[in-house]
């Protein structure tokens, strides 16, 4: 599974760090299926990874391909589409050994995809919205943005099984990075054959654990276990089926009657309800990401730090994470919310002491 990114660089105004709240079917329920039902928030734009950027459509993605690293069911990075890799001592330069496999047509997956999928997603005129989640590569950036060739990009293909890739500077997280759907292989022969259309359609050559079967847009996208996923014999649910699905009451009814496992989202406000009347599907979990208000700043008035400040001073966070959201949120005091990889302790607003009064004494202040 891939890690859901939602963080995007913004202004930063005020921001509520989330934790997650879904449905589930008790567990001995969803391991004896043959297949599992999925409310999916949004319709996806695309399957195809180099085009996708929401929490929904890597739900469904991450299911089809593998990277050269992936996560165990604790979180924790493990071999992937690479059964090995070395680093240099300068921890510049990892080589990655790709394991033997192929993908859903039987073609095998070699180093060249990888480094297809790399020179494909960091070309300026793919205009690929997170590409930038793959600067940490030697010239990423400057590639990306047209200030050097495609040939100057830090990826190499020694041999069919053998890719090298060069760093900008030593990133002991560059493996975790590589989890992300950015850093997925793509079927370069299929792209080739199919263009664009190439992930739309049953059949749709991927190398993970499932294969795309149907696509029905706004109703449904049916995966079907891959028989040439290298794990296979480690995939017992041969059929997923994601329900695209905003409309969180009709969501409600759809759980209720029974026809979907697995609910991705549910309204605050029907908590309440939940925990009263169906306790059991109910898991609150913690989820890494920030709910913010981006401001332009391109207007006069909000173009002036203490008027920000003053609004960012005077959201009541508590009174949303404690009495509407309700969930577990904890208020954000930071844009990096806690229980980010290795990242320490992330940096507060120094006014996160201050009473409420106090701090709309000093917003008015501001204004
Ligand atoms: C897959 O199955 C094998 C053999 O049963 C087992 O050793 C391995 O740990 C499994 N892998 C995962 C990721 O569960
Ligand atoms: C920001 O404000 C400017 C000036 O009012 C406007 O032209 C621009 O479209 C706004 N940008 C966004 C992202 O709304």
């Amino acid at each position: 599974m891939t890690p859901f990114k939602r963080l995007k660089a913004g202004v930063l105004a005020v921001s509520i760090a989330v934790s997650g709240a879904f449905f589930t079917a008790p567990d001995n329920a969803v391991q004896a299926a043959e297949k599992l039902t999925i409310g999916n928030m949004g319709e996806p734009a695309s399957l195809d990874p180099h085009f996708i950027s929401g929490v929904w459509e890597s739900r469904i993605v991450g299911n089809m391909f593998l990277g050269l690293t992936t996560e165990a069911a604790d979180g924790s990075i493990v071999p992937g589409a690479a059964e090995s890799w070395t680093v240099s001592d300068d921890g510049l330069v990892y080589t990655f050994t790709l394991r033997d496999h192929t993908w859903s047509d039987g073609k095998p997956v070699t180093a060249n995809d990888f480094y297809y999928a790399f020179q494909r997603i960091l070309a300026p005129e793919t205009a690929s919205g997170y590409s930038y989640l793959l600067y940490t590569i030697k010239n990423a950036q400057k590639v990306n943005t047209g200030k050097a060739g495609p040939k100057a990009l830090g990826v190499k293909v020694i041999d069919d099984k053998t890719l090298e890739v060069s760093l900008e500077g030593p990133a002991p997280y560059f493996v975790a990075q590589l989890v992300h759907y950015t850093a997925y292989p793509i079927p370069s022969h299929k792209v080739k054959e199919l263009g664009k259309e190439w992930a739309k359609n049953k059949g749709a050559v991927s190398n993970g654990a499932y294969t795309l079967e149907e696509w029905t847009p706004n109703a449904q996208i049916r995966l079907i276990k891959n028989p040439k996923f290298y794990d296979a014999d480690n995939v017992s649910i041969n059929e997923l089926i994601f329900y695209p699905q905003e409309d969180r009451s009709a969501v409600l009814k759809r759980v209720r009657a029974g026809e979907v496992d697995i609910q991705t989202d549910f309204a605050s406000s029907d908590l309440k309800w939940l925990e009263k009347n169906m306790p059991e599907y109910i898991r609150i979990a913690p989820y890494l990401g920030v709910y913010y208000y981006p401001l332009n700043t391109s207007d006069e008035v909000l173009k002036d730090p203490r008027v920000r400040k003053a609004l960012a001073m005077s959201i009541d966070r508590e009174i949303l994470t404690d009495k509407v959201l309700r969930t577990g949120e904890v208020p954000a005091y930071g844009f990096v919310p806690p229980g980010t990889g290795t990242y320490g302790q992330p940096s507060e607003v120094n006014w996160k002491t201050l009473s409420k009064e106090e701090r709309i004494a000093e917003a008015q202040q501001l204004m």
